[in-house]
């Protein structure tokens, strides 16, 4: 195991109607001033934004909004945003909805007290100072409630890209799975292979002697296996809801990565077709990771291995440990046809003569790489957007 160290400071507020208590942790860190984040309307048809707005209320709170925020979250809005929170003298943003909102909320709270241009710091600059964030989550998926991170695309060349720092954890996450009941089932399903990716990125390691976050990392797997096909039955069915709805915080929090090497090469080979296309992350990922492991098993057939058997329950082959590293994969790709995901190019509505362009967009020479159990080159990732065709 690595060194590392682990700061994980949300305040989690998981439960039924624990929306209704927004006002109150709103109070107790700080807020006077609020923006409140919202995307396109889900929140307001549900009557979720009604509900929030009365716990402000009754706190004696001052707020003003900002919805529209669009799925792959834009620069444009996050600008307009921070222009908002300068001109009402904002000093807390509430977002509620997804991880695209929360991350266009975490982009404003990192611009408003910077003086330069807030993409500077998704190009590398150390995020000093931010508003604070609270979150009121709506669906499982980016972990971006407990997350250290965010993602924006910028408009100008469709650029999708990631910063962070542990400044911009939210300082509360309200976590209702009643709320994610109003989701489709495809929705369900993208952000469920959004947590399962989360895991998979942190489980492909180079990293000998970390059975404690490899059991970890299994178990959390094996509740989303477990608990998606129910939900996609029923979609009310609360208990599931609330299973799935902690494995998204869980998953990409770091708890699960600690002290160990990362690779994220899946997500960076993905944000890409995020950018280009505009399809929802967690479909790009399962037409992605499943492309991915097929190229770089070989690297370390022990560890695809122990995924197919501990993961999938696969016999072991010890004759020919390869083919049970291959079922391990296969059995992956069958779950997310299972689940109504798309697992090629086609089914996503990608285009394979798009592909130079992708790899291009990701800015890899032949000398840059990504991903860190096995690092890629241009050349690899063009490989693998092939074997996704
Ligand atoms: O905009 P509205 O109308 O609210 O509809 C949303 C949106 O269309 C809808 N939705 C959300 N909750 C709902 C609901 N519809 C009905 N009932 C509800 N309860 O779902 C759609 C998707 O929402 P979005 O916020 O985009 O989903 P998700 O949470 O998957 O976030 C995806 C974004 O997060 C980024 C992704 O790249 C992508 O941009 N990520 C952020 C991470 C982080 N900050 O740590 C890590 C991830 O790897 C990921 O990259
Ligand atoms: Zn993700």
């Amino acid at each position: 195991m690595k060194n590392f160290t682990f700061y994980s400071p949300t305040f989690f507020v998981f439960g039924k109607k624990t929306e209704n208590e927004a006002g109150h942790y709103i109070k107790k860190y700080g807020g006077s001033k609020v923006l409140i984040h919202y995307g396109g309307g889900s929140v307001v048809r549900s009557g979720l934004i009604d509900r929030i707005k009365a716990s402000l209320d009754k706190e004696g709170i001052k707020y003003t909004e900002l919805g529209g925020v669009q799925p792959n979250p834009r620069s444009g809005l996050v600008y307009k945003g921070i222009e908002l929170c300068r001109k009402e003298n904002v000093d807390f943003i509430l977002a509620v909805g997804g991880g695209s909102v929360i991350d266009s909320a975490k982009a404003i709270a990192a611009g408003v007290p910077y003086d330069g241009d807030f993409w500077d710091f998704f190009e590398g600059k150390r995020i000093e100072k931010t508003l604070k964030v609270g979150t009121v989550l709506t669906i499982a998926a980016a972990g971006s409630e407990g997350s250290d991170s965010m993602v924006i695309t910028r408009e100008e060349g469709m650029l999708k890209r990631g910063a962070g720092g542990d400044i911009i954890r939210p300082v509360f996450s309200i976590l209702n799975p009643e709320l994610t009941q109003t989701l489709p089932a495809y929705q369900t399903a993208c952000g469920a292979v959004d947590i399962m990716a989360h895991i998979l990125e942190r489980y492909f390691t180079n990293t000998r002697e970390v059975e404690i976050t490899d059991r970890m990392c299994e178990a959390v797997l094996l509740t989303i296996i477990k608990e998606v096909p129910r939900v996609i039955e029923d979609p009310d069915n609360y208990e599931a809801r609330a299973n799935i709805m902690w494995a998204g915080m869980v998953a990409h929090n770091n708890l699960l990565g600690v002290g160990r090497e990362q690779d994220w090469a899946s997500h960076g080979i993905e944000h890409e077709l995020s950018a280009l296309y505009d399809v929802a992350h967690g479909a790009g990922l399962a037409v992605i990771f499943p492309a991915w492991m097929t190229y770089v098993y070989n690297h370390d057939i022990n560890r695809f291995v122990q995924f197919a058997v501990r993961v999938w329950g696969c016999q072991m082959n010890f004759a020919n440990p390869e083919e049970t590293a291959k079922e391990g994969i296969k059995r992956f790709k069958q779950f997310l046809t299972s689940i109504g995901m798309p697992v090629n190019f086609k089914e996503l509505g990608a285009r394979e003569e798009d592909i130079p362009l992708l790899v291009e967009k990701m800015g890899l020479g032949e000398n840059y790489t990504r991903g860190s159990f096995v690092r890629l080159k241009s050349s690899d990732v063009e490989k693998i957007y092939r074997l996704a065709l």
